[in-house]
């Protein structure tokens, strides 16, 4: 059987969280990492019985097909363009990029490069969001009513100590919504679809020392009409599971975690009990609100076996690089708005980012 080779660039936290996801795919194998610090990319490669690159050039010149991209989120276009004009294809960690410029400019390269390009959205794997998902294709919550989400985590001074580059507009791009609320954001646009407008306020709540905010509230008015609240913090002792709420004239659900904890409609099924018997349970997929460590890699796991197929076997991309931006455009808008103390309309073009 053919096994595609992965890379990492970047040899970090998360990055040994794809290292077992690909341990664990049978069609694929971790054969080489680069890091701009050596040190860190030999110690890893060590851990994880493969090759490592001293040099980028290197690297790129060698049997890799794929890589995962792992490097500080603002140095992700900076990795994955030469990874795509080499022909590698690309999983990129969330954020894709930091402002939708440098996001455009990653899914165009590889669009030119005729190279996969997915971005890590891992909750999007869960078996509750999927079930939730075909709920609202099947018009099961009538009109949009309302759709909201809260992320109230945790994280402590030394989470942005610890690297430098956490919590500054250049390479993190954003603070606790653009980190850790990205995924929820995603989960929000995918549930849906897309934003006409935001309003938002953003503070440091906890952690001074930062450029971006710890907590942020955005007012959301989504284009079929429908409102909602997005709550993002990294300051909220001891840190809850996030949460997503959604609304209809038919029907609600909420998602905490990866446990649908509320699945109610007016016209039930005969399934509609054992769901909730079941689905209460989740997976135990989620997990970093209190710290960052503790997170599952089988959503990762999930995401690496779909590119794997899609390079095999050209089966499609559920998150393309496409989504990724989507939700940049989303978190650049309620960063404006923020900023400026006014409603901010979602362009579809360029928006600015930070300051
Ligand atoms: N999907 C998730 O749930 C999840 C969770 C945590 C982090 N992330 C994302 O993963 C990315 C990395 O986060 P982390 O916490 O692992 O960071 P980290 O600081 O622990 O690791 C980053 C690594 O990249 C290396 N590096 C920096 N610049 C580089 C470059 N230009 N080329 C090669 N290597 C470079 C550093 O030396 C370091 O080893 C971020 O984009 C973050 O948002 C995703």
């Amino acid at each position: 059987m053919h096994k595609v080779k992965y890379g990492i660039i970047g040899t970090g936290m998360i990055a040994g969280i794809h290292a077992e996801a690909i341990r664990q795919l049978e069609n694929a194998e971790l054969y080489m990492v680069y890091d701009k610090d050596p040190s860190r990319a030999r110690a890893f490669a060590q851990k994880y019985h493969c090759q490592f690159s001293p040099d980028f050039e290197t690297f790129l010149k060698s049997d890799i097909e794929a890589v995962t991209i792992a490097t500080p989120s603002g140095f992700h276009a900076e990795a994955a363009i030469p990874a795509a004009c080499a022909g590698k294809h690309i999983l990129c960690e969330k954020p894709i990029e930091t402002t939708v410029e440098k996001a455009e400019a990653l899914i165009n390269r590889c669009a030119e490069n005729n190279v996969l390009l997915s971005t890590v959205f891992q909750s999007r794997f869960a078996k509750n969001v999927t079930l939730i998902k075909k709920a609202i294709d099947d018009g099961r919550f009538g009109k949009p009513v309302l759709a909201s989400a809260s992320i109230r985590w945790f994280r402590t001074p030394e989470y942005y100590t610890n690297a430098g580059w956490r919590g500054t507009w250049l390479l993190d791009g954003g603070g606790a919504l653009m980190n850790q609320g990205i995924h929820t954001a995603d989960l929000l646009l995918y549930f849906n679809g897309d934003v006409e407008s935001v309003h938002a306020y953003a503070n440091r709540a906890l952690h001074q020392s930062i450029e971006v905010e710890d907590t942020i509230v955005a007012s959301i008015k989504f284009k079929n009409d429908s409102l909602g609240v997005l709550e993002a913090s990294t300051a909220c002792a001891p840190g809850f599971p996030r949460r997503v709420e959604l609304s209809g004239t038919q029907g609600s659900v909420v998602l905490e975690g990866d446990r649908i904890v509320r699945w109610q409609f007016t016209d039930e099924n005969p399934k509609d009990e054992e769901i909730r018997r079941i689905c209460g349970q989740g997976e135990g997929l989620q997990g970093g609100f209190a710290s960052p460590d503790g997170i599952s890699c089988e959503g990762h796991r999930r995401q690496l076996q779909e590119l794997t197929d899609a390079i095999l076997r050209g089966q499609a991309l559920s998150v393309p690089g496409t989504e990724g931006k989507r939700v940049i455009e989303l978190i650049c808008a309620i960063y404006e708005s923020a900023e400026a103390g006014y409603p901010v309309k979602i362009s579809t073009g360029i928006a600015p980012c930070g300051n």
